[in-house]
């Protein structure tokens, strides 16, 4: 199996959009109108869910102008909430096509249709052509992909000359993680570098660092209080990976506490 395989196995979630529909019942009949902010303890899949979506989208300057690329977009949400807050068009690009078959099917459920679409693609070898986007956000996917160097590459040729590429990422720090972590059940899956080595894998793929966060105490506070109110609001992302969903999160939260990871939150501009 290649580590392409791996990952893609590792977010296969077979059935998903059924299991949606019916976890969504919760929420009110299938011809109610969802909001992001309702959704997003199910479709925001990073540490402090929307919360660090509108911090990265605030420190990329999205308006309803930007044309923005997604990748690795999940089940959609991080997508559907710049769509909705800034009126822009996003498009949404993910390996697992159980996911984008989510993604699109939460979109007609938020009324989002057209404002933000959703593709089947590798980060590595993206189906759009070149400066084709305003700003790129990439959460929470680097850390299961092992060729940095193209994976960056990649986000600039995408982007115009002057476009923002916006991360927040999860960073190796002291120490080998636990695992099974939400992105990777088993080391052979992860793919972790150190902040310092994030930066310069990125910067020489053509940018400028325009804004650099060590976001790991904001994330610290955040998954104590996860845990101290576990669990979280249902429907979750328990709905997305599986009733193990827990176990990842709180081992994410214990490596972060521990100072094995740490968290990112990054722009940088298109040189
Ligand atoms: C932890 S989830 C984050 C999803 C989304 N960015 C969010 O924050 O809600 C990681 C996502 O990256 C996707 N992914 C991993 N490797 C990828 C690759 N090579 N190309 C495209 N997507 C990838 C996975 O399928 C998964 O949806």
């Amino acid at each position: 199996m290649t580590d392409l395989d791996s990952v893609r196995d590792h977010y296969r979630a077979t059935g998903l959009t059924d299991r949606l529909k019916t976890a969504l019942a919760a929420l009110g009949p299938e011809d109610r109108r969802l909001t992001p902010e309702q959704l997003g303890p199910l479709d925001q899949f990073h540490t402090r869910g929307l919360a660090a979506t509108a911090d990265l989208a605030k420190l990329a300057g999205i308006t309803a102008d930007t044309s923005v690329l997604d990748v690795g977009s999940g089940v959609g949400g991080p997508a559907r909430f710049l769509a909705a807050t800034y009126g822009c068009r996003v498009t949404g690009v993910d390996l697992s096509e159980a996911f984008e078959e989510a993604a699109r099917y939460l979109t007609t459920r938020t009324g989002l249709n057209g404002q933000a679409t959703f593709e089947t693609g590798d980060a590595l070898n993206l189906p759009f052509d070149g400066g084709a986007f305003n700003a790129v956000f990439l959460q929470h996917v680097a850390m299961n992909i092992a060729d940095r160097p193209r994976l960056y590459r990649e986000m600039r040729r995408v982007l115009k000359q002057g476009g923002k590429f916006a991360t927040f990422d999860i960073v190796s720090n002291e120490g080998e993680p636990h695992y099974p972590v939400p992105w990777a059940r088993t080391p052979a899956t992860s793919f972790l570098l150190t902040a310092a080595q994030t930066r310069e894998a990125i910067e020489p793929a053509g940018f400028r660092t325009l804004a650099w966060q060590d976001d790991t105490e904001t994330a610290k506070t955040w998954f104590t209080q996860l845990r101290a109110a576990w669990p979280p609001p249902s429907p979750n992302l328990s709905v997305v990976m599986g009733p193990d969903f827990g176990e990842l999160a709180v081992n994410l939260g214990r490596n972060v506490a521990e100072g094995r990871l740490g968290v990112l939150i990054a722009v940088f501009e298109a040189a």
